[in-house]
């Protein structure tokens, strides 16, 4: 059985709808994968740890709750991922950033990388990996194996999508099964050429206006 969570929340399905369509512009499409990344991002902060802290309010002293720290860092897959870090970062103002870029082999599907840079510490952070689409899992799994190449836990990442296939999910939970995948929508299934269906087609190319 899969594992994975659909976040389903209203505002979420309604956003969705809007950049499935295909005459959802460029401006639009960038602006509200950026409104739903935020509303993700939110949500999958609900477990951080907090600690007690000692503050005065103007009347008295008194004993609240604060993030206890914890180090974080977003993982945009390059390019359609870097649509995410916005939001990711409207929550999370002091994360580090690093990047991985991907490329999917349009015949082979498989995934090339191009360019990895990280923060020193990626073995102490909680890392938010961040890419819309999770078709069939080669782009996850070979972005997660170049974090945990350098040093990053599996149990330390989450993997953040707007739409995710079957055939993705099962991949990556059968490669990295402590890696917890969370997306927006688990669509039916890919077509004979990698694309999600129903999806929202190449997601790089209508955050970027290209071809
Ligand atoms: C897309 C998408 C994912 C990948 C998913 O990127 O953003 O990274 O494909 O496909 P997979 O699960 O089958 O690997 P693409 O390779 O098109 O690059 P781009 O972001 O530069 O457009
Ligand atoms: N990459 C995309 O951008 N869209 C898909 O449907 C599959 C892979």
């Amino acid at each position: 059985m899969a594992q994975v969570t659909v976040m389903d929340h209203p505002l979420i399905q309604h956003k969705l709808t809007i950049i499935r369509q295909k005459d959802t512009g460029t401006k639009d499409f960038r602006e509200v994968v950026s409104e739903i990344a935020m509303l993700m991002a939110y949500e999958v902060t609900r477990n951080m740890p907090l600690e007690d802290v000692e503050i005065e309010t103007p009347l008295v002293k008194s004993i609240q709750k604060t993030l206890s720290g914890k180090k974080v860092a977003i993982v945009p897959i390059l390019r359609a991922g870097l649509g995410m870090v916005d939001g990711f970062l409207a929550m999370l103002p002091a994360a580090k950033v690093g990047h991985v870029g991907l490329y999917r082999d349009e015949e082979t599907l498989q995934p090339h990388e191009y360019f990895v840079k990280m923060p020193a510490d990626i073995a102490e952070r909680q890392l938010f990996v961040v890419d819309p689409m999770l078709a069939t899992g080669g782009s996850a799994v070979a972005a997660i194996e170049a974090l945990v190449k350098r040093g990053a836990k599996p149990r330390n990442i989450k993997f953040i999508c707007l739409v995710a296939a079957p055939e993705g999910v099962k991949v990556l939970n059968d490669e990295y099964p402590e890696v917890e995948i969370v997306t927006a929508a688990l669509d039916e299934k890919l077509n004979e050429i990698g694309y999600i269906l129903p999806g929202l087609g190449d997601a790089g190319d209508r955050l970027f206006g290209t071809k």
